[in-house]
């Protein structure tokens, strides 16, 4: 069967991406996603200049595959994302999704730009780090202002690469700040970063584990909400959407690509290891031979053209 999907007219083998921030530190990491099975990877958010990343502890293990993070965007900067994607182009053919961050509009521009000289084949706009306040105290992706804002700017600075926005769940409207992007140029969504900040308490000492205090909630227990996130989004752009959000396994990324997502991210359940992505890619090829299909885009909104619809 054919399970390259169709998505931006970038060549994918399957459509399971290692999502931003899990493992995508160094080139060999990313290559190592890609050789275990990975159709795209997408690397940690860049930055133009250093950025130093929150104290230890950062990341808990809540359990059942669920996470709670505050690393705090850390990166080397420019110079470092050069190295990391030379190497990686050293190792692998896959296609390359680079995520940018940024404090405020201006370092969007510069960062997009000199991140677009790297040349990847997308690249990520991260406004939806919960743990990194611009300078109203909200990321970008809170607002439509600031979400079409950052769209325009960085759409601008990159040229003919695409452009795909990485939008945060902790909103009133997810769907709004969407059509807000897809008006703005972008051409794609990634749906959805972290849930909260939620925090987790040290009952013994009654303080907070993470050293931020909050986190951004990550794992299996999100994915029913990144896959409404998904379905809503869907019904209201005509862009494709990068489902990401507590994917696990070959069914849970069938059930993200029902609801709308062309391509699905992997994060949290690539954290003990890159094998993960062989073994979904096996497991939705043969879901979708019993079951008859021999298109993986036939699976791409589903839910949309059954008759209950919500
Ligand atoms: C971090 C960044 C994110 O985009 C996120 O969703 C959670 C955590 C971080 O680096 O702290």
């Amino acid at each position: 069967m054919n399970i390259s999907p169709d998505f931006l007219e970038l060549r994918i083998a399957n459509p399971l991406i290692l999502a931003s921030g899990i493992l995508g530190t160094t080139g060999a990491s990313l290559a190592a996603a890609a050789k275990n099975g990975a159709g795209a990877v997408t690397s940690k958010s860049a930055w133009l200049n250093r950025h130093d990343g929150h104290p230890n502890p950062t990341v808990l293990d809540l359990g059942g595959g669920n996470l709670l993070n505050a690393v705090g965007l850390p990166h080397g900067g420019i110079e470092e994302a050069r190295t990391e994607f030379e190497n990686f182009r050293k190792l692998s053919e896959a296609p390359l999704f680079a995520s940018i961050a940024a404090n405020n509009f201006e370092e969007f521009g510069e960062t997009a730009k000199a991140v677009a000289e790297l040349k990847p084949d997308l690249i990520e706009l991260n406004i939806s780090c919960p743990n990194v306040e611009d300078e109203f105290g909200k990321p970008f992706a809170c607002s439509v202002q600031d979400a079409t804002k950052a769209t325009r700017i960085v759409k601008k600075a990159i040229g003919k690469i695409p452009l795909s926005i990485k939008l945060s769940p902790n909103v009133e409207n997810i769907v709004e700040i969407a059509r807000a992007a897809e008006a703005a140029g972008a051409d794609a969504i990634t749906a959805i970063n972290t849930v909260g900040p939620g925090m987790a308490i040290d009952i013994e000492i009654a303080e907070p584990i993470l050293a931020n205090r909050v986190g951004g909630l990550s794992g299996p227990a999100i994915r029913p909400l990144a896959i409404r996130a998904v379905f809503e989004i869907f019904k209201a752009v005509k862009i494709p959407i990068i489902g990401t959000g507590g994917i696990s396994n070959g069914r849970d990324a069938i059930e993200m690509m029902e609801a709308g997502a062309s391509l699905v991210g992997i994060g949290s359940a690539a954290k003990n290891g890159t094998e993960i992505f062989r073994k979904i890619a096996a497991e939705i090829e043969k879901w979708c031979e019993s079951h008859g299909i021999s298109e993986i885009s036939d699976l791409i909104g589903k839910t949309h053209k059954t008759k209950i619809q919500v």
